[in-house]
């Protein structure tokens, strides 16, 4: 299994990086098709090569989320999304920040109308829409949009000193990019009107506890157990699992009853995949799986 080291090392920059590879064949691969991004870092990492890493790379502006970093951002995922080696996508930040929300200073002198002309903020669904599981490694300030981003992924992991929050009131908006929608859903009506109304920030353990993040780890080991969140979620069929990130949340847009009949009809479907009668047949014969995304 990787090493805090390697995985530090793996952020610091290309150079780092081919060292890193070369020193730990097979853990990290650098990205070589990926286009020149300047405001996002793209590799391949873990010991299979199968995870795909965003890093969020404005570190002056915290993270600060400009129309540019989320358009590499949407390209970033859609490549990954559609590379048949990457199992799972882990977007990230660094220590101080995670992402401290949409950009204010790009967005100061926008109007109702350019918003509307533009789509202001419609690039974000890139995250959203992508097929495979997306994972996001919290460290520092996710506040507004940073919230809402952690929130289009599939699974929250948080460093003991993350921050959450929509403080969008504090400037005179509101959340826009699902501040208003996904955080109830995720923490209940009460806690997330607490949160937009006051602006107020919460920790990493209270996030835990409302059930917005799942795990909360030391700062320093948080990008290494993502991974290895990724990695684990990489053994598994990538057909079942995307069905499966398909019926769960289908529970965030249905009623009960048509979500449970989704959920039955995707189940039946598992039964026309290959993948299904090997994982059944290896349970039976007592032998790992051997999945083909068939
Ligand atoms: N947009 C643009 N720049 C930002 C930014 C943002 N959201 N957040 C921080 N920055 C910039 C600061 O302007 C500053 O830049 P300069 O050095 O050029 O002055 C730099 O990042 C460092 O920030 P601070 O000096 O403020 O750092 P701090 O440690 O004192 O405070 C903070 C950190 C509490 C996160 C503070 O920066 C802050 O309150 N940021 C704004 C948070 C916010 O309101 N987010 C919501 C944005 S609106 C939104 O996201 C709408 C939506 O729903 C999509």
């Amino acid at each position: 299994m990787a090493s805090v080291g390697v995985i530090t090392r793996v952020l610091l920059g290309k150079n780092a990086i081919n060292k890193v590879a070369a020193a730990n064949t097979g853990f990290v691969k650098f990205y070589s098709t990926a286009p020149a991004y300047e405001n996002i870092k793209v590799e391949v990492v873990g010991t299979k090569s199968n995870v795909g890493l965003i890093q969020l790379n404005r570190p002056k502006a915290l993270n600060a989320l400009c129309g540019p970093l989320f358009e590499e951002l949407g390209q970033a995922v859609r490549d990954f999304d559609s590379d048949e080696k990457i199992a799972a996508i882990v977007i990230t930040g660094n220590e101080k920040a995670f992402a401290a929300g949409a950009d204010i200073k790009e967005m100061q002198n926008n109007t109702y109308s350019s918003n509307q002309k533009k789509g202001f903020l419609k690039s974000w669904e890139d995250v959203s829409n992508c097929g495979k599981p997306v994972i996001a490694a919290v460290n520092g300030f996710a506040l507004g949009g940073g919230c809402e981003l952690a929130m289009l992924c599939d699974i929250i992991y948080a460093g003991e000193k993350a921050k959450f929050g929509q403080p969008e009131i504090n400037i005179g908006t509101i959340p826009g990019a699902g501040g208003t929608q996904r955080l109830p859903r995720y923490v209940g009506k009460s806690k997330a009107m607490e949160i937009v109304l006051t602006g107020n920030f919460i920790d990493a353990h209270e996030a835990e506890k409302m059930g917005l993040v799942s795990r909360v780890f030391p700062v320093e080991k948080l990008l290494e157990e993502t991974i290895k969140l990724a990695e684990r979620i990489g053994t598994h069929s990538p057909l079942i699992v995307k069905m499966a990130k398909q019926a769960v949340n289908q529970a965030y847009e249905t009623t009960l009853k048509s979500g449970l009949q989704f959920e039955k009809s995707l189940f039946y479907g598992t039964f026309a995949t290959e993948d299904r009668k090997e994982g059944m047949t290896a349970f039976v014969e007592k032998r790992p799986p051997s999945f083909k995304n068939e």
